[in-house]
């Protein structure tokens, strides 16, 4: 996968939460959310991260769009390993990562919602 082809790459203006995650490879990652009625309505990710990073954080955006938050917090790194089958054992702190930090940004939606 090209980062061209990813869809969900780039960074929201106005998301309703959003979090950013440094790695233990020093690599950063960033998820920003928008919410409908606890539906993930949009999605996007940056990292300045190898492309192992970049891909690992697509696929985690790609899993969730869409979803009821009660399915996007089932997210879990395995479950991001399973969708990329080249994913090499040196790289998979990267789904890690991007993981950690979309539930992250989950959390930062739930604690906003609950002082609101
Ligand atoms: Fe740093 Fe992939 S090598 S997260």
């Amino acid at each position: 996968m090209e980062i061209s082809e990813f869809r969900h790459f780039g960074r929201l203006n106005d998301p309703d939460s959003c979090a950013v995650i440094k790695g233990v490879c020093s690599d950063e990652m960033e998820f920003h959310l928008v919410f409908q009625n606890d539906v993930i309505k949009d999605i996007r990710f940056y990292t300045d991260g190898c492309g192992h990073t970049g891909i690992c954080g697509e696929t985690a955006a790609r899993l969730v769009a869409g979803k009821h938050i009660d399915k996007a917090m089932a997210i879990s790194p395995a479950m991001v390993r399973k969708e990329i089958a080249y994913l090499t054992e040196d790289h998979i702190h990267c789904s890690i990562l991007a993981t950690m930090t979309l539930l992250k940004a989950i959390a930062d939606y739930l604690y906003r919602k609950s002082i609101s």
